[in-house]
């Protein structure tokens, strides 16, 4: 029988600080998150500086609590991983620099891992049988990537977003009809009260490229007809508005989807990413993947906002290729998928 494989995952490169301990790439030993959404609230979104600082003064004790929930310690692990982009600068700084640190010292690998990556890998840790080749739409607040999965770690991008991704819409939208921070949660939970027909917002595809988003132009729809109507004095109804928006969000995403995997003949697909969570995102996708004869899997909504078993899922799958990167890894905030 072949060894386990423990990998001790740390991902920080938003608002959350976060360690896991990763047994053979699909069993969670531990997931500890320490999400400072309380905190940015208060300025209507994510402050960097304040990101960083919040980080270093949690990581350590978030990864001791991750080892000892997990029963382990640094002498046991196979290796340590990291998010080492995209991101914000001085967020993945923490978390690479906390990284490097552990390899030096206990004398294990280092693996960066690219964040988007991370979150296409968490459709592993539930879904056993899951394996490449697939689809997969990842919708988060700061990427919009429709991408084929051809192998573990290897990636063909189809489409991606031309301004907003789809959590940042949901983000502002939700913002402007005052929900507050972070919008997706708040706009899903009111739509369920509303009518998705009840306003027309735009679709946009784009000539020329199939798979590719663009949202802003839904997000100034909504803002025009908030405008609107606030100037002719007339009732609105919040509750239709998110529906309607968040429905208009919805269809373009399953759409885009559906095409690329009847166009490619793949059978199964995947979504992920904090918006992945979205309740009408997952019904309308698995009514479509259903009327098509696709397979449709998605994490459980923890495994869709930003967490570290997710990195560690996909940090496996480069130790078991023996793809280790070296003590002067550094942080790049805008790193590309596929590139190493
Ligand atoms: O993946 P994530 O935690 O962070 C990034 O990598 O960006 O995604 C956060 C985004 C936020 O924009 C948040 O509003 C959105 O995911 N989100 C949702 C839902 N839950 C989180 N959007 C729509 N519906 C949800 N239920
Ligand atoms: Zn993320």
């Amino acid at each position: 029988m072949e060894k386990d494989v423990v990998i001790l995952a740390i991902e920080s490169s938003c608002d959350e600080t976060a360690a896991a301990v990763i047994k053979n790439g699909r069993e969670v030993l531990s997931n500890i998150i320490s999400s400072q959404i309380a905190l940015h609230t208060l300025y209507g979104g994510v402050v960097p500086e304040i990101a960083s600082r919040k980080h270093i003064e949690r990581m350590n004790q978030v990864i001791e609590e991750a080892l000892s929930e997990a029963k382990t310690s640094l002498e046991d692990i196979n290796a340590v991983a990291v998010t080492y982009g995209p991101g914000l600068v001085g967020a993945l700084l923490v978390g690479v620099a906390e990284a490097k640190a552990i390899s030096y010292a206990a004398k294990k690998p280092l693996i960066g891992v690219h964040h988007i990556e991370g979150h296409i890998s968490a459709n592993y840790i539930e879904n056993k049988e899951l394996k490449p080749p697939f689809l997969c739409l990842i919708v988060s607040g700061g990427h919009t990537h429709l991408v084929i999965v051809k192998d573990y770690g290897e990636y063909e991008i189809l489409g991606r977003t031309h301004d907003d991704a789809a959590g940042e819409a949901f983000d502002k939208v939700a913002r402007a009809i005052g929900l507050g921070y972070p919008g997706g949660p708040k706009i899903d939970c009111l739509a369920k009260e509303g009518n998705p027909q009840a306003i027309s917002f735009p679709r946009a595809h784009i000539e020329g490229a199939p798979y590719d988003f663009s949202f802003s132009g839904l997000k100034s729809a909504v803002l025009n007809y908030l405008n609107i109507t606030q100037m002719k004095q007339e009732e609105m109804n919040l509750a239709d508005i998110a529906a309607s928006f968040q429905a208009a969000v919805v269809d373009v995403l399953v759409a885009h989807t559906i095409l690329a995997a009847k166009n490619y003949g793949l059978h199964q697909v995947a979504i992920a990413g904090g918006v992945a969570s979205n309740s009408y995102l997952r019904s309308q996708m698995l009514t479509a993947c259903q009327t098509n004869g696709f397979e449709l899997y998605y994490p459980s909504p923890i495994y869709c906002t930003d967490n570290a078993a997710m990195i560690g899922a996909a940090a496996y799958y480069e130790y078991q290729k023996g793809k280790y990167s070296k003590l002067d890894l550094n942080a790049v905030p805008n790193l590309r998928l596929g590139q190493r």
